[in-house]
């Protein structure tokens, strides 16, 4: 197992590239089994979370190639997966415990093999994270879902139809799974209080370059025309907002001027804003955006996380960091995952002073924060630990690191390329 070891205090500058949106992607890589001709996907991050889609995809039945590099030199990996005939319609549950995107393949697999077999894939680090909505959902589009031996068993014999779904709450995933059942499905769906984030966006693009009718993706109400089939398509992923707010917290925190090469202020456009009011500078720039906080203190912001257009929960942890060194104090809540501060007592280990209060976080800042040992239990939480250790006094050991390489593409070396000291070594090491 690898760690990764940060000495701080070294201030950032330089240009980062940044990759394809995982998490646009992994919902678009399972929509290739709605057609049986090819999907041709460019700007895909190479990370662990798109092989294991691919392997989860390649026992059904989808032949996936890399393609060549197009003519880009951020361009990411192109992916192109043909699903002519799918022949096992089951997600097995060391898969699905693994990664729980794999219950993307659950809408697609039943709009197109009117049956589909997905495990359940139980809860995780940052919280229960049930599938209901994906299945109440499918039930009103046709569909007989029986839960039996930690399985999600689901048919549709005489094919899904159209259905108004009203989403008792956003969410990202049922709304992504929902439209990729519907693009097959008998007349009209419509998906109400729909999630609006850019992903969901970037899947419909994707849909309709295949010859799907969605219309209003990135607004809530999402309407979906079904098609008797969908065809092949060559589509590009969308930069990815997560990986974007990350180096630009990590700039933020340690100071300096980089320039995110691909990145869009419009996907980020709250982090901006709380960037802005803790005083660091956020323009856009030709090719992308340029981060800067040449001097002056980082301001104590209060957050609060939200679905879309909102403060992503997804940067909650790295913003976090950020805080802990801020003058003053700042209030972090979470209101999508109930159990997403488990990177508080790992930075408190390097210093910081952090009082959890049910879904809040009250950050005081301290002068500075001091490198120690650290792990964590998910992505963004690991992220979190880099960013404090970009900052911090001293030497910081990071383990487990397979939870960055989930989300992060040539992480070392996009910070290292700023001036970041900031080194991979093996756990024994
Ligand atoms: C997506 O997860 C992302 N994952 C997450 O990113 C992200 O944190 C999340 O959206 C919120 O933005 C992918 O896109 C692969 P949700 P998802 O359904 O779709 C509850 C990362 O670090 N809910 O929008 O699973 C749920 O428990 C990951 O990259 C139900 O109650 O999130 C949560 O409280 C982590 N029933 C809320 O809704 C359901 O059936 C929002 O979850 C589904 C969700």
């Amino acid at each position: 197992m690898d760690k990764i070891i940060i000495r701080g205090g070294k201030s950032l500058s330089g240009v980062i590239p940044i990759s394809g949106a995982k998490n646009a992607a992994l919902p678009i890589m399972a929509a290739s089994i709605l057609t049986d001709q090819t999907l041709a996907l460019s700007n895909v991050p190479h990370l662990a979370d798109i092989t294991t889609m691919a392997n989860l995809l390649r026992p059904m039945g989808v032949e996936i190639g890399v393609g060549a590099r197009v003519n880009d030199p951020h361009g990411g990996h192109v992916l192109e997966l043909t699903a002519r005939e799918i022949s096992d319609t089951t997600a097995p549950y060391d898969l699905v415990r693994k990664m729980r995107a794999s219950v993307f393949v659950l809408g697609p697999l039943l709009a197109r093999c009117r049956e589909a077999k997905v495990s359940l894939p139980g809860g995780c680090a940052i919280g229960a994270r049930p599938v209901d909505l994906h299945c109440h959902g499918l039930e009103q589009m046709g569909a007989e879902i029986d839960l039996d031996g930690g399985y999600i068993n689901a048919k549709a014999p005489g094919g899904l139809h159209g259905a108004k779904i009203v989403f008792p709450k956003v969410s990202v995933g049922a709304t992504e799974n929902l439209m990729m059942a519907a693009t097959l499905a008998k007349g009209e769906t419509q998906l109400i209080n729909a999630a609006a984030e850019p992903e969901v966006v970037d899947l419909a693009n994707c849909l309709n370059a295949m010859g799907a009718d969605v219309e209003g993706a990135g607004t809530n109400i999402i309407t979906i025309h079904g098609k008797p089939s969908l065809h092949g398509a060559s589509y590009r992923i969308i930069p990815d907002r997560i990986e974007t707010g990350t180096y630009a917290i990590a700039v933020a925190v340690t100071g300096g001027r980089v320039e995110l090469i691909g990145a869009r202020l419009d996907h980020i456009s709250s982090l901006a804003e709380t960037l802005g009011r803790a005083g660091v500078d956020v323009t856009e720039t030709s090719e992308g955006l340029m981060i800067s906080r040449m001097n002056g203190h980082i301001k104590g912001v209060d957050i609060m996380t939200e679905p879309f257009p909102g403060f992503p929960t997804d940067l909650q942890a790295q913003a976090m960091s950020l805080m802990t060194v801020a003058e003053g104090a700042a209030m972090i809540t979470e209101t999508i995952f109930e159990n997403r501060f488990m990177h508080v007592p790992e930075l408190a280990r390097m210093g910081a002073n952090i009082t959890v209060h049910h879904g809040s976080a009250l950050v005081r800042g301290v002068d500075r924060l001091r490198g120690a040992p650290v792990m964590a239990t998910d992505l963004r939480a690991s992220v979190s630990l880099v960013v404090a250790a970009l900052a911090a006094e001293g030497e910081t050991t990071i383990s487990r690191v397979y939870h960055l390489d989930r989300g992060y593409e040539r992480l070392e070396e996009k910070l290292a390329a700023c001036g970041a000291d900031i080194k991979r070594a093996r756990e024994s090491d």
